[in-house]
């Protein structure tokens, strides 16, 4: 059956069947191709998008933006100041007057339910570019660059070691059930994340043949896993203080050599970005001084090793990013 995404909001993982989710990727791998090779890109002319952002972000607005001027789309920014939006206009307002103006809207911030508000009341497509839950369009990227690497997602056993309970965390569990991964969330139970989404996400999977465990034994965790993953310990939004608290629990789940020698020799290291694993941010300088850490979540040495992909990955923001805009905008390849 045809697969037609026109008018779809992309909220969160859970509203995409496998198929679509599947879609979403050959039609990513289409338009890295075409843009790789030099070929006439598909256009959606006349569209104009609009991208706000109450949190900040690189690769989620350059992605959002150049996916858009790729495509022939007038694109318009709307950072955390400038705008009325929450100040002096609630979402559901600021909603019915940005799909009068705009073929769809990008939105990144904190509560799930504003992309939820702004997808009812725009009328227009609402892309998640992130929230305290989830994160699902970095999903897309990660699971392309899986695809690229090893041909396949399914049976594909997948680490998480960090703050699983994150929007990542939990993306990446709804994206693995989904998808039929073997995916492991190796933290400290504190970290898991909610029963209510890990039973749904084993439902899921009972229709897919994936694979959801949930471990704090490192060993069991990552043993002949294909990808090892994680995140920054403390994600934007929250206070400066959970660093201590994080750092006790996760150090034991850094990524570091001899993580990636108990995973598959195969194995490949990816990150959403930004990673502390130097002393080059002033994040990463300040934390070294409170608690003696040269790398946070990952070692240097693991993230500039050969098995790090994470640049294309980041680089497949751009590709994967621009197949939801299209998809949902009414373009077909
Ligand atoms: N991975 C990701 O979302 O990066 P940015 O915060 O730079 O957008
Ligand atoms: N969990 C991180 C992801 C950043 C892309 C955060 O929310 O800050």
């Amino acid at each position: 059956m045809k697969i037609n995404l026109k008018g779809r909001s992309f909220l969160t993982l859970l509203d995409y069947s496998p198929s679509e989710i599947a879609y979403l990727l050959e039609l990513s791998g289409k338009l890295k191709t075409i843009k790789r090779e030099g070929k006439t890109h598909p256009k959606l002319p006349g569209k104009n998008i609009v991208i706000l952002f109450e949190k900040d972000s690189t690769r989620t607005r350059c992605a959002f933006e150049v996916a858009g001027y790729d495509l022939g789309m007038g694109v318009t920014y709307l950072g955390p100041s400038g705008s009325q939006m929450g100040k002096k206009e609630n979402i559901k307002d600021t909603a019915r007057v940005l799909g009068r103006m705009y073929d769809g809207i990008e939105y990144r911030g904190f509560a799930q339910e504003t992309v939820k508000i702004l997808s009812k009341y725009s009328m227009v497509p609402v892309w998640n570019g992130l929230t305290d839950l989830y994160h699902p369009t970095q999903i897309l990227a990660d699971f392309l660059t899986i695809q690229e690497r090893f041909g396949r997602l399914k049976g594909i056993k997948f680490a998480y070691l960090g703050d699983a309970r994150n929007n990542m965390g939990n993306s990446l569990m709804i994206g693995s059930a989904k998808m039929g991964l073997d995916f492991r969330a190796v933290a400290p139970k504190a970290l898991w994340q909610s029963n209510e989404l890990v039973e749904r996400c084993q439902e899921i999977a009972k229709e897919t043949g994936a694979k959801i465990t949930l471990t704090e034994d490192l060993d069991e965790g990552v043993r002949d896993a294909e990808v090892i993953y994680t995140d920054v310990w403390v994600s934007m939004g929250e206070s400066e203080d959970a660093w201590k608290e994080r750092i006790e629990l996760l150090l034991p789940y850094q990524v570091n050599r001899e993580v990636m020698k108990k995973a598959a020799p195969n194995a490949i290291f990816l990150h959403c970005l930004p990673a502390f694993h130097n002393l080059e941010t002033i994040v990463g300088k300040d934390i070294y001084k409170k608690f003696n850490l040269e790398g946070i979540e990952v070692t240097e040495d693991v993230f500039e090793s050969e098995q790090s992909l994470v640049f294309e990955e980041a680089e497949n923001r751009l590709h994967s990013i621009k197949a939801i805009i299209f998809a949902t905008l009414g373009g077909d390849l």
